[in-house]
């Protein structure tokens, strides 16, 4: 058992006295609705059971010290709860502080300090939400040990708040969402304008989810991100001037091709199609589902990832050459890109039969074109956060 090493770990390097605690949040896959989550559109991820295990201990100083299994290298890495703020130095502990602050921020101080080893087996950079598992860990972790009374769903609210304020990236609230709301077999269909959500069940009786990993590092993506991010407030600004909507979540794709014309840039209106044609995407894919034709599903989702190829421009060669050879195959109903993009993972919902076939022909033809290897997992649909011992 993975957590079993984690807490060996833990007490190696603090001692086996006290209370301990030993925790997993999931990490998640997004299967269709893409860069609409800051856009006031649909979303449609699952948690997985891959995650973040966390081993903690309340002390009674302020003293925070952080190890994680994943970054051995840089050891025990030490801080305290007062004048939390971002530090270089302070490298993935910027997210554990992050959650922490934004806590303080919003009423609940964390006084006392606390030791913390974390193992996350989701891979890294993969775009399957590693930083923001962590984040609802930590504010899971600390709920449990402060008895802070907030949800899962405040969980969510206060691991994005982090990550936007502390950390720096405006990230919607998708994977925090889909992390700490997760539910077994089941995709959360969730409006971000209004955080209304239904769980769906994912009943893929002969096929698998298999993630793609392209093992290319984001790099530049978090500026890029952002860019993005702001290219659709430009849009959103200039056709809202004209017909008055809210977010670009607001429209259906008549009424986008009828008003597109107010955005006056033309690499704006791209993005902007983008965000109105793949929330409605989403809607007729969870439609498509809940009627049992997943074929419909798969062809939403290659549709998602060409309007992220062409008009979005978040894929690059990486991302592309895992789908275009993805969608070759026999036996694969649908496969796009998954998360924020330039690099990250792709999702695919291969038949069963067709799996090692995948998984040995994309992963050639990869190999050949980007000069080097790919990952494949196949993943099942988990639950959000857990306390396990
Ligand atoms: C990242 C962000 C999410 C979402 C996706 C793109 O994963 O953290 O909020 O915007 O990119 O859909």
């Amino acid at each position: 058992m993975v957590w079993e090493e984690v807490l060996a770990k833990f007490k190696e390097l603090f001692g086996d006295e006290g209370e301990i605690g030993v925790y997993f949040a999931p990490g998640r896959v997004n299967m269709i609705g893409e860069h609409t989550d800051y856009n006031g559109g649909h979303v449609f991820p699952c948690a997985l059971t891959i995650g973040t295990y966390g081993v903690a201990r309340k002390r009674e100083d302020k003293k925070l010290r952080f190890y994680s299994m994943n970054f051995e290298n840089l050891g025990i890495l030490e801080s305290s709860v007062e004048g939390l703020k971002p530090e270089k130095e302070a490298d993935w502990t910027n997210y554990p502080k992050g959650v922490m602050w934004a806590f303080g921020e919003k009423g609940m101080k964390v006084e006392q300090g606390m030791d913390l080893v974390l193992f996350g087996n989701i891979p890294n950079g993969s775009g399957l939400s590693s930083s923001a598992s962590v984040e609802v860990l930590t504010g899971f972790i600390l709920r449990d040990m402060f008895g802070f009374d907030v949800t899962n769903q405040d969980l969510a609210l206060i691991g994005q708040y982090s990550e936007n304020k502390f950390n720096g990236v405006n990230c919607g609230i998708m994977d925090q969402f889909a992390i700490a709301m997760g539910k077994k077999d089941h995709a959360i269909f969730l409006d971000t304008a209004t955080l209304k959500y239904e769980y769906a069940p994912i009943k893929l009786e002969n096929a698998k989810i298999v993630i793609s990993c392209s093992n290319k590092k984001r790099g530049l993506g978090d500026s890029k991100y952002n860019e993005r991010r702001s290219e659709c407030e430009t849009a959103l600004a200039q056709i809202g001037e004209t017909i008055g909507i809210n977010t670009l979540g607001d429209l259906t794709e008549e009424e986008f091709e009828q008003y597109k014309g107010a955005i006056k840039d033309e690499v704006c209106q791209k993005r902007a199609k983008h965000a109105v044609y793949e929330n409605q995407r989403t809607i007729k894919a969870v439609e498509a589902l809940k009627n049992n034709d997943v074929a419909l599903f798969g062809e939403l989702m290659n549709a998602s990832h060409v309007s992220l190829r062409d008009d979005y421009e978040v894929t690059g060669i990486e991302l592309d050459t895992l789908v275009e050879e993805a969608w070759k195959i026999d036996g694969v109903i649908g496969s796009r890109m998954t998360g924020a993009g330039f690099g990250g993972c792709t999702v695919s919902i291969v038949k069963n039969d067709a799996v090692d076939t995948f998984i040995e022909k994309v992963g050639a033809a990869y190999q050949e074109k980007i000069g080097y290897a790919a990952d494949f997992y196949v993943v099942e649909i988990g639950d959000g956060p857990v306390k396990i011992k």
